[in-house]
């Protein structure tokens, strides 16, 4: 995947040079602006038992930068990760990815837009059980009519990086579950995506299975300079993610680690 690959290549209003040292293609790159929300919300139901599942949320991501988003059961979470990923629509605002308003796509805008430019993790792996290794992670690139030679080959190549490289003939139940962890990352970054939702991603795995994917995800996000979210309620994730956007009742909240995003985003990895 060369850069000029990269469906991040934008440079929307970044700051300028080196924001805050960081590897060199951090450097060499201003952080583009990947998401951009404003006063985002989302209304479940209406009258009595309208719930108000995000209520007014500015924020903003920065491709290279990992993000927590935190906040307790019921505060919103998935709730904005649907939205990002283009299967909800906000009640009012904006959700804005790569200068696409995602609540303007239609469904099938919205589909051609999720494959190209967004990967997910979730909790549970989504794997496709009949599928190999190799051709989980090649899946999205064949269902972006890419063709099947050029995805086994990035498929290879993210496998290798997330250290998968002799398990990829295996099946998901043959796989440990940091084992299908790591495949369902590969496969998220198989598109060269501009930003990867994770919900959950080491809510099924033992701490230090959570800690690698974990690891792989901050490290491969920032080599590909990939914008990520990852809804958590792990102190470990928060703690490695370079800051936290923290909801409360669909509000953002300060957390203990918000932070302005060109101040982390190129920071190096802890
Ligand atoms: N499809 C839906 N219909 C009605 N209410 C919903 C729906 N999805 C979420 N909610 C409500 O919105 C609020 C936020 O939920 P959610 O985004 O799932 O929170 P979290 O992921 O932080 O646990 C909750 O009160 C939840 O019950
Ligand atoms: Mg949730």
């Amino acid at each position: 995947m060369s850069e000029s690959d990269s469906p991040i290549d934008i440079s929307t209003d970044a700051p300028g040079d080196d924001p805050g040292g960081g590897d060199s293609a951090q450097r060499t790159r201003p952080q583009a602006v990947v998401v951009r929300c404003e006063q985002l919300t989302k209304i479940y139901g209406r009258g009595d038992i309208a719930t108000r599942a995000l209520d007014r949320v500015d924020l903003e991501l920065r491709a290279g930068e990992v993000v927590a988003l935190t906040g307790p059961s019921g505060s919103g979470k998935s709730t904005l990760l649907h939205i990002l990923g283009t299967m909800d629509v906000p009640t009012s605002g904006s959700a804005t990815v790569l200068d696409h308003e995602l609540g303007r796509l239609d469904d099938e805008a919205a589909s051609v837009f999720r494959n190209r430019h967004l990967g997910f993790i979730f909790q549970f792996f989504h794997l496709v059980p009949s599928l190999t290794a190799r051709e989980n992670i090649a899946l999205p690139g064949r269902l972006a009519g890419r063709p099947r030679a050029e995805c086994d080959a990035v498929a290879a190549d993210l496998a290798r990086r997330v250290g998968l490289g002799e398990h990829l003939e295996r099946f998901p139940d043959q796989l440990s579950g940091g084992q299908r962890q790591r495949v369902a990352l590969a496969r998220a970054l198989l598109n060269s995506p501009a930003l990867v939702l994770a919900d959950e991603p080491t809510g099924n795995l033992d701490h230090a299975a959570g800690g690698e994917v974990m690891d792989l995800l901050i490290r491969l996000g920032k080599e590909e300079g990939v914008a990520v979210l990852v809804a958590t309620h792990d102190p470990a994730v928060t703690g490695a993610a370079d800051r936290e956007i923290a909801l409360l009742d669909g509000c953002r909240v300060e957390g203990p680690r918000a932070g302005a995003p060109a101040d982390h985003a190129a920071a190096p990895r802890r």
